[in-house]
């Protein structure tokens, strides 16, 4: 083993830490706003027989590697099938997404500091709503001061992981994840007593569906699914190689599942009630975090210190994904490699950070910006920038491919008596055996291949 590895230092520990692996911006600022966009209600329901059916079989097999192969996914598929195996470009493809997602996750990232600035000196403040919406404009256009925050959340990011498993992302997680709970308990409490709070709870949960489009809004609640739960990149697998190799993944899996899914419920509960008592549209795609609920907060009493509480959970949010997307990429490099923590973090990390700046620019007119048309308009949608790129085909390719892969690894390649055993280690729910490889068989690869028939656009043609 590499002398740089490390082990998570309890079983709550690990908990805490796939956990904010999993809540992150996706389910903050994402979830809500396709929520909004896709009717609310029905694809809610939708959301969670995902998550149910095809999020967490996948979670379980991921964890099941890491944990069985105690090494980073290279090396994890590696030793479950064969050198040089094809399997292997499971691994390779970990990495990759690990650079390309995070180069643009902390560009948002970036947003919610500057945005957590903007409301503590209270720059929301009697501010018309245009006004607020060409901040966020403004914001976006300004390379410069993308960059410079894209490179301190870089700069954080590196700083925790750089410290270990245990010493870093265990004991920052142990941190920062309470507290995002606590923020999001304060957030709530105020969401219910808005007058907008029935009205919210009704759009998420009410059984109507004018929005919803079956196969567009069911693939898009798939897709999102995968992101969400981190799954599709080895993110769990890296995690799960540093578990001990007796501990269950079966329970911790629902755990982390249930913990995600229920973050994102409570951030719609959060984000829609303020929005409808404001008299504002919940359809509003990206800006719905970033300009609605400023708009709402400035017209609310309590607003002004709701809005920093706001965009500091999005910040602890982000960052606690952030080091788990670092820590796929820097793990490789320690694995197989046999480079120190801090000589891996720091190349991986910088590299990601370079990466990231045409990520940064991509608002304003440069070459990386909304200028770049990639051609092809069944795939590249004509005119996409740098930024929307990157997350186009990650989301809606790398992730997607990565699940499936992973399911067939561990349905098919994986021997029977060592899936069934690895299954049944340290959990009392092993009689969840036979369903989950079912799962994994054929309800994961048929509901991943209409994503990725979504994606080549077999659902739009014609349209
Ligand atoms: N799950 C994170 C979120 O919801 O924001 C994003 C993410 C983190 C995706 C880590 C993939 C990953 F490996």
């Amino acid at each position: 083993m590499a002398a740089d590895r490390g082990q998570w230092g309890s079983r709550l520990g690990f908990i805490l830490a796939a956990t904010g692996s999993a809540v992150g911006l996706g389910n903050i600022w994402r979830f809500p706003y396709i929520t909004g966009e896709n009717g609310g209600g029905v694809f809610v329901v939708v959301y969670l027989a995902c998550v149910a059916l095809v999020g967490l079989p996948i979670m379980m097999a991921e964890l099941f590697i890491g944990r069985t192969a105690q090494l980073s996914p290279v090396g994890a598929v590696r030793s479950m099938s064969a050198p040089r195996s094809p399997w292997m470009g499971l691994g390779w493809l970990s990495v990759v997404a690990a650079f390309i997602i995070l180069s643009f996750y902390s560009v948002v990232a970036g947003w919610s500091m500057h945005y957590v600035g903007l409301s503590i000196v209270g720059a929301f403040k009697d501010k018309t709503p245009d006004e607020i919406g060409a901040m966020f404009d403004a914001l976006y256009a300004n390379g410069g001061l993308n960059v410079l925050w894209h490179i301190l959340f870089m700069v954080l990011t590196i700083a925790i992981v750089v410290s270990g498993i245990r010493k870093g992302i265990e004991l920052w997680s142990r941190i920062l994840m309470p507290a995002l709970f606590g923020l999001l308990l304060v957030l709530l409490i105020y969401a219910m007593t808005t007058d907008g709070f029935t009205k919210g709870f009704e759009y998420i949960f009410g059984f109507h569906a004018d929005k919803f489009d079956l196969t567009s809004s069911t693939l898009d609640a798939l897709g999102q699914s995968f992101f969400s739960l981190s799954l599709g990149m080895g993110a769990l697998v890296t995690y799960g190689s540093y578990l001990r190799r007796d501990e269950g993944v079966v329970s911790i899996s629902i755990i982390v599942c249930s913990l995600d899914t229920a973050v994102a419920l409570l951030a719609a509960l959060i984000l829609f009630p303020i929005l409808f008592t404001a008299g504002l549209d919940p359809d509003q795609s990206v800006g719905l975090a970033f300009i609605s609920l400023p708009i709402a907060f400035s017209q609310m009493p309590g607003g002004a210190v709701l809005a920093p509480l706001f965009f500091l959970l999005l910040t602890f949010a982000a960052l606690t994904s952030a080091i788990s997307l670092l820590e796929v990429a820097t793990a490789y490099f320690i694995d197989e490699r046999r480079w120190s923590r801090a000589k891996a973090t720091l190349v991986t990390g910088g590299g990601i950070l370079i990466l990231g700046i045409p990520s940064a620019l991509a608002g304003g007119p440069g070459i990386f910006g909304d200028k770049l048309k990639t051609g092809t308009e069944s795939i590249w949608d004509g005119g996409k920038n740098w930024f929307d790129v990157l997350e186009y085909f990650s989301n809606n390719w790398m992730l997607p491919l990565g699940g499936l892969g992973i399911a067939m690894f561990v349905s098919w390649r994986v021997g029977n008596a060592a899936r069934e055993q690895g299954f049944k280690t340290g959990t009392k729910l092993g009689a969840m055996y036979w369903g989950w490889v079912q799962l994994l068989r054929y309800v994961v690869p048929i509901g991943v291949l209409l994503v990725l028939l979504n994606a080549i656009g077999v659902f739009s043609a014609g349209e």
